[in-house]
């Protein structure tokens, strides 16, 4: 079993009372003498994501013993208080319980390697990334809406548990076997106080977001709030239906200079009473956005049958 408490990660005190940084040693091929790592999965800005085998599952005959660690990657793992990062992530997303969030088992660290990680699902599948890629007119309208609305779901249980994920775009959500996961909550942060005791982690310092998904307030280094989750979540959905991004990938401030508010047009296999939602989602002024169960009531609504779009045409 893992050490009970963090001591293995926590810089000693030196004579003079002042914390001194030892640096975490590689990951090894098995962590905590339980989880097998098998191979690397992806790395991000702050994580490297592994395919491992829970050893113990294993012993006891379970026969799906594969879990994903997350640890965090070898620059990242050199800030004194990159851990309490990676325990941020982990202590938000505990707080979900929803299909569509990805679901996590622990937070451990090894004693050997002075590493902290994280244990959770194994996920299979294309991520939004992918699909993106491969559908470079834009996701046909039933699938694109199924998308949508698993997407909208899963920030809408977010937020109404009092969490902001922080780093929305199409890396960041997975279609595994069985439905949509949300991921990837490292720059996540909680509403107001709703969460006391967790570490507040300063998002200037780590710049390790993407800022063409960065609504206009956080480039101007405002604090994290549901709107800006909007914002973001409103970008990958408009990239989704229509193949590209709404800015061009230009960041909001950029996209303001070039004018480009004034000339979106709406994505053509969007049906029409989906754009209000969406564009206003858009807009680069925080309070102009609606909040997710207002975009996503726009979504569930059916499209109309073309029968009945030529019947109320004038
Ligand atoms: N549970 C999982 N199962 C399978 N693959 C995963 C899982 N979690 C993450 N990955 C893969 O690892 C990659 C990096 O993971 P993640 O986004 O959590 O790291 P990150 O460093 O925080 O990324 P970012 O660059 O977005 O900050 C993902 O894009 C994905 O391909
Ligand atoms: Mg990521």
């Amino acid at each position: 079993m893992d050490a009970p408490s963090a001591t293995a990660i926590t810089p000693p005190a030196n004579t003079h009372g002042k914390k001194e940084f030892v640096p975490p040693g590689p990951v090894p091929e098995v962590l905590s003498k339980r989880y097998r790592i098998e191979r690397l999965l992806g790395v991000g800005g702050m994580g490297a994501v592994y395919r491992a085998r829970d050893l113990l599952r294993e012993q006891f005959g379970d026969p799906e013993p594969w879990v994903a660690v997350k640890a965090l990657n070898d620059t990242f793992a050199e800030y004194p208080d990159a851990h309490a990062l990676l325990y941020s992530e982990f202590a938000l997303t505990s707080r979900l319980r929803h299909a569509h969030v990805v679901q996590l088992y622990g937070f451990h660290t090894d004693a050997r390697c002075r590493r902290a990680y994280i244990t959770m699902e194994l996920l299979k599948g294309p991520t939004l990334d992918d699909l993106i890629s491969a559908n470079p007119e834009g996701l046909p309208w039933e699938q694109f809406r199924e998308i949508a609305m698993a997407l909208l779901q899963a920030l809408a249980h977010s937020h109404a548990r009092g969490v902001l994920h922080g780093d929305l775009k199409p890396s960041n959500v997975m279609m595994a076997e069985d439905g949509l996961r949300l991921f990837d909550f490292g720059l996540g942060q909680s509403i107001g106080d709703r969460l006391p005791g967790l570490p507040r982690l300063s998002r200037a310092r780590l710049a390790a977001w993407t800022p063409r998904y960065a609504a206009l307030e956080l480039l101007d280094g405002e604090p994290l709030s549901a709107a800006a989750d909007v914002y973001a979540a409103a970008c990958v959905l408009y990239e989704l239906c229509s193949g590209h991004h709404p800015f061009s990938r230009l960041t909001a401030r950029q996209a303001i200079r070039m004018g480009q508010d004034k000339t979106l047009e709406p994505p053509p296999r969007l049906p029409r009473h989906c754009w209000p939602a969406l564009r206003r989602a858009l807009a680069f002024e925080q309070t102009q956005r609606p909040d997710i169960p207002t975009l996503l009531a726009a979504f569930s609504q059916a499209a109309p049958s073309l029968l009945h779009r030529v019947l109320r045409r004038p």
